[in-house]
């Protein structure tokens, strides 16, 4: 049974923070910024909104595009790095004010690897037979766990969500294959404590309550892990970087992002990067992308794409997949139609 992504929905708070705004908090630069990660501005969700409260409006915004596809939903699954609670879940929330209480709820927590995990859950829930049709939700309000007093840190993250309907679509499309990893050897280099006051590899007295990352040992990492598991990923399907019609990476640094195309000879036009606008937002940033390459026409139905995500743990996450069109138009298409018609 083909199992993919039939609906897509995303939300992105209306508050936005650019870099002109954070010269006027710390000591960077507009310039500084753009060259070490392109990004340009961020999205921030406000005071009393959480990682439910963007889920919730992402979903809103996938219930608007495809009406009808919350219904037979009988799991939630929401990636969150940022989650409201230890529990209940952010996904048993999210799934309480979308009309699906009732159905299974469950987090899902690989940072911002989340959301390539949650869609491989989802779909071994669905061949296993526990789920028939499955929600799938990245959530974030980093903006709230980051550290605004490490500026190295503070400048990448923005918050917003994505979800997506993951269910049985016909054959040729679909999920190809999924590589999941983790090591926490480099934990130290990007964690978040709950309840412990310390992590192994970092002495409690220099843990950060907040946000701690060692951003050289992370990019290091991200530019070797999305190319070794984009290539795995690729291998397992029995395809190669010429047979990739869109890489849709993690948006953490459009240099990382870069070093990946290369990897894999795909050129930057056939890279799908919003960072500029959005900045990383952990789980939430590969249905960003994803849908915004979908609404602009640029992602079409048959397509062959490669999901790459990398993220704390230290994690990655990679899948190849055919993008089925087939349930869902994009914005282009809809205006091509009513222009046709
Ligand atoms: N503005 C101006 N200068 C700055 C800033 C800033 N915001 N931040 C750091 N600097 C300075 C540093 O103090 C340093 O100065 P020095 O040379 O006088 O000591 C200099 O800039 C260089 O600092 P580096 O940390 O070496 O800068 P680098 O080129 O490595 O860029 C960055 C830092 C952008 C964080 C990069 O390392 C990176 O993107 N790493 C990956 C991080 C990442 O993707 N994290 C998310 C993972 S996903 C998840 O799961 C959350």
């Amino acid at each position: 049974m083909p199992i993919g992504i039939t609906a897509l929905g995303t939300y992105a708070p209306t508050r936005v923070l650019t870099n002109q705004d954070l010269e006027g908090m710390f000591d960077t630069t507009d310039e500084w910024i753009v060259s070490r990660t392109g990004i340009r501005e961020r999205h921030l969700a406000d005071k009393d909104d959480f990682a439910s409260d963007m889920g919730v409006r992402s979903v809103n915004d996938l219930t608007a595009r495809s009406p009808g596809a919350l219904q037979g939903v009988d799991l939630v699954i929401c990636a969150t790095s940022s989650p409201d609670a230890f529990f209940p879940s952010t996904a048993a929330l999210i799934a309480g004010r979308v009309g699906l209480a009732g159905a299974g709820a469950l987090d899902v927590s690989v940072a911002c690897s989340g959301f390539v995990y949650a869609l491989s859950v989802a779909q071994g829930m669905l061949m296993s037979g526990a789920a028939t049709k499955v929600l799938v939700v990245g959530a974030e309000v980093l903006s709230k766990i980051i550290d605004w007093n490490d500026r190295t840190t503070c400048i990448l993250f923005g918050d917003g969500a994505g979800a997506a309907i993951v269910e049985a679509v016909p054959e040729g499309y679909g999920f190809q294959s999924f590589v999941l990893g983790a090591d926490s050897a480099g934990g130290p280099s990007l964690y978040k404590l709950a309840v412990a006051d310390r992590i192994p590899g970092v002495p409690a007295e220099r843990a950060n309550p907040l946000l701690g990352m060692n951003g050289r040992e992370v990019f290091k990492f991200a530019v070797r892990v999305i190319g070794e598991s984009g290539e795995q990923a690729l291998n397992k399907a029995g395809l190669t970087g010429s047979d990739i019609d869109w890489l849709v990476p993690h948006q953490a640094n459009v240099r990382i992002i870069e070093s990946a195309c290369g990897r894999f000879g795909v050129s930057m036009d056939k890279t799908v990067v919003n960072l500029d606008r959005y900045g990383n937002t952990s789980t939430a940033s590969v249905p960003l992308a994803l849908c915004e390459a979908i609404d602009d026409g640029r992602i079409k139905d048959g397509d062959q794409l490669l999901l790459v995500a990398f993220g704390g743990g230290l994690s990655w996450g990679a899948s190849a997949m055919k993008w089925y069109g087939g349930q869902r138009q994009s914005t282009a298409d809809q205006q091509e139609a009513v222009v046709a018609g």
